[in-house]
């Protein structure tokens, strides 16, 4: 049975972001949440920890060992139990990583477009960002990326989006480890997110940054949240290098911001739902195939290249001629996108689109985007 084939009424019983930000005759495919069911074995633990009142704090390594297990099982690597400690959540294990390594006015380098809290987490915070955007071809700039630290500006952390979210782009072992070497050659703190991991089509091999033996500088932050679709339940991991000493500079409680059930969730998600997330990147790939067909049948104009991570698509709609894209098809075709300035200022053009969701809701929406242009 097909795990994305929830209808939009269905849909629309939700309560979270994506289902109630917009009025019901707005289609959202905007936030990166998921429209499947939750996994069974999720549910059930759930189910037993309430029934039996086991909602106090979390305790233990269960979290720690099963993505330990899981990163054995999908990437033949295995950090060891010293290398991991529990966070809240990804966004605020990058918060922590920084508030304990760097100083207001600290420089950090991202590379947009990349996902909106990243520009929040550094400049809501006092710290400034040094842009190395993607290159054309959508990959990491590496030369770039060598200007930035070794320029006047040398910044103190780099944050990496591994896989990348907007545009999908999987980071190849040799970038990784080039990335590395130039943070350690230049004495920049290295901060990975992982959050999309396991979310890559059939058959395409992600590198965990810490499978590389010359990457021991990094810190990466993790959660099952994106890859079950569980961000209800806030929890997550600081997985350390074994030469990166930034974690034990993190400022007081940020281990206690995990919620039990959280890690009960979390933890049933990765030992017992490695084949759903499976099957729901196998659905993921139907519906890249089927924008491809919608795009060149429907709205040629729109350019996509297509990238084998994550659920979403970074859409240049330049050539369509709107002053604001995002903007258009929510007024004119009611359907809710993310706002590609929000990844970076000069792609006002862009717009986001989230794929992990029924066909038919991408056929219609493709169908209401294009008539209203
Ligand atoms: C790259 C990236 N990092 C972090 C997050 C948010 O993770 P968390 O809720 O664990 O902070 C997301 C959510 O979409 C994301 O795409």
């Amino acid at each position: 049975m097909s795990l994305l084939s929830l209808s939009e009424t269905e849909l629309r019983a939700r309560t979270s972001m994506k289902w109630r930000t917009y009025p019901d005759d707005v289609l959202p495919l905007f936030v990166a949440e998921m429209d499947v069911l939750t996994p069974q074995r999720v549910v059930d633990a759930v189910a037993a920890a309430m029934a039996i009142g086991d909602t106090g704090y979390p305790h233990g390594s269960a979290y720690a060992d099963a993505y330990a297990d899981m990163a054995e099982q999908r990437w033949g690597w295995r950090p060891a139990p010293g290398q991991m400690r529990r966070s809240g959540d990804v966004m605020n294990a990058i918060l922590g990583l920084l508030l304990g390594n760097t100083v207001p006015g600290d420089r950090v380098v991202i590379n947009p477009p990349v996902y909106p809290p990243f520009w929040q987490v550094i400049q809501g915070y006092g710290r400034k960002i040094t842009q190395v955007p993607m290159t054309e071809a959508g990959r990491l700039d590496l030369a770039g990326l060598a200007a930035a630290f070794a320029g006047e500006n040398k910044p103190a952390a780099y944050l990496l989006c591994s896989p990348h979210n907007p545009t999908g782009t999987v980071h190849t072992a040799e970038e990784l480890s080039e990335v590395a070497a130039l943070c350690t050659a230049y004495d920049v703190l290295l901060i990975v997110d992982e959050i999309h991991a396991v979310l890559v089509d059939p058959g395409v091999r992600f590198t965990p940054i810490l499978s590389l033996p010359r990457a021991q500088n990094a810190v990466v932050a993790f959660s099952a949240g994106k890859g079950w679709n569980l961000p209800a339940f806030k929890g997550g991991l600081y997985i350390a290098g074994r030469d990166a000493d930034s974690v034990n500079q993190l400022p007081p409680l940020s281990n206690q911001s995990t919620g039990h059930m959280a890690t009960i969730a979390h933890t049933a998600a990765l030992v017992h739902a490695q084949e759903w997330v499976d099957q729901v990147m196998v659905e993921v790939a139907a519906n890249k195939d089927l924008l491809e067909r919608l795009l060149a049948a429907r709205l040629p104009e729109v350019r996509w290249q297509r990238e084998p991570g994550t659920y979403l698509a970074w859409l240049d709609c330049s050539a369509l001629g709107l002053e604001n894209p995002s903007r258009h098809f929510l007024d004119h075709a009611l359907v809710a996108l993310n706002d590609g300035a929000t990844f970076g200022a000069m792609f006002g053009q862009y717009v986001r689109i989230n794929l992990a969701t029924n066909p038919d809701l991408i056929d219609q929406a493709l169908a209401r985007m294009a008539a209203s242009v």
